[in-house]
């Protein structure tokens, strides 16, 4: 049996656990051939295939590296013309493929689901830091992040104090604030503004000018997907002719500018950025990235293709592919830890 092995999408902390992992089983389980292809899809697509075999040690010694060793691309689609398509699938018959494991997000998933109705089958893993893929509870490298990104604010916070600031830190999560509750919560943040909640200007400046009163600073931590209510629209429009959070360095800057006329203290902008993809993944998400990648290597030896692997309650299962792809789990408004931080007085720039 010969398998290949793809990581697709952006980058995560515990890509290579996975990697690891899939081989080691594969070759132990099913006595497979293990082929990794370069760069994600881009590999596959490609007139030259670019691609390497996994064996037993090249996979050794890499379950605590950041990155991955076979590379990534989040542009490539073979799905995006007919020549593109049919390149792919000959050089997956030219390699004598019987399957892929795909590690990716809610878009390598959709590929690969596309890909396995003309006939190339595969298993796929979740990966992504936001958390957000529909039908698993925790992605592996959604620890790692929310690490990162708490160590951020809470660095953050010893200088607000210092200065008597308000301090805005934004995180990554284009569609869903998982990593901005939890790290929020984990670093005690007072206002935690999410892609889920839009916020209104008014109520962070009421939350900031009451602290001003009191306690001199205010940390901040926003996912790069929050915006302002309708209302505060008219604001955002003011700062650079229109809502442009990339072209203005991030959402973080964006609320600096709204609220810095609306406060005394001064106010400072940290975007995190990809410092939260990046470095050795956590003891956690390296079990986790392991334990996923053997339940594909698993799904892999029972012709189970088609299904991604996925935590529910705690427990390794596995979901359609087709149910997963393009799309995203955000955060529900009764989620239990968005009622835990209002509880204790999380300020979610509500009202
Ligand atoms: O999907 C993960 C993610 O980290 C998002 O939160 C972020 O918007 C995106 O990747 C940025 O990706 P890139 O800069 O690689 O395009």
């Amino acid at each position: 049996m010969r398998i290949g092995v793809l990581t697709g999408g952006g980058d995560c902390p515990g890509l290579n656990a996975v990697i690891r992992a899939v081989t080691k089983s594969l070759i132990r389980q099913c006595g497979a051939e293990v082929v990794g292809i370069e760069d994600g899809f881009s590999g596959l697509m490609d007139a030259n295939p670019r691609t390497r075999v996994l064996d037993w040690r090249s996979v050794s010694g890499i379950a605590h590296r950041g990155g991955t060793i076979l590379g990534t691309s989040n542009k490539a689609n073979p799905l995006r013309s007919p020549a593109d398509t049919e390149r792919t699938l000959a050089n997956a018959r030219a390699l004598a493929l019987e399957g892929l494991v795909v590690i990716g997000g809610d878009g390598t998933m959709s590929i690969a689901h596309g890909l396995a109705d003309l006939g190339l089958r595969s298993v796929g893993v979740p990966k992504t830091i936001d958390n957000d893929i529909v039908g698993c509870e925790r992605s592996f490298g959604f620890d790692t992040a929310v690490a990162t990104a708490t160590d951020g604010l809470m660095r953050i916070e010893t200088t607000a104090m210092s200065h008597s600031r308000v301090m805005i830190v934004e995180t990554m999560g284009r569609h869903a604030g998982w990593i901005a509750l939890e790290a929020g919560l984990a670093a005690a943040a007072d206002i935690v503004l999410l892609p889920e909640i839009d916020y209104t200007v008014e109520a962070v400046a009421r939350v900031c000018r009451e602290r001003e009163a009191h306690q001199r600073y205010t940390v901040i931590c926003i996912g790069e997907g929050a915006k302002a209510r309708g209302a505060d629209l008219t604001v955002q429009h003011r700062v650079e002719g229109s809502f442009d959070p990339v072209r203005l360095g991030g959402v973080a800057h964006v609320l600096r500018e709204q609220l810095q006329p609306l406060l005394k203290s001064e106010v400072r902008a940290t975007v995190l950025g990809h410092v939260q993809r990046g470095g050795q993944p956590t003891p956690f998400d390296r079990v986790l990235a392991t334990r996923y990648g053997h339940h594909a290597a698993q799904l892999v030896a029972a012709g189970r293709f088609g299904e991604m692997v996925t935590l529910q309650g705690g427990d390794l299962r596995s979901v359609p592919m087709a149910r997963v792809a393009n799309q995203q789990r955000t955060i529900a408004l009764d989620d239990p830890l968005l009622v835990t931080a209002r509880e204790i007085g999380v300020s979610l720039g509500e009202h």
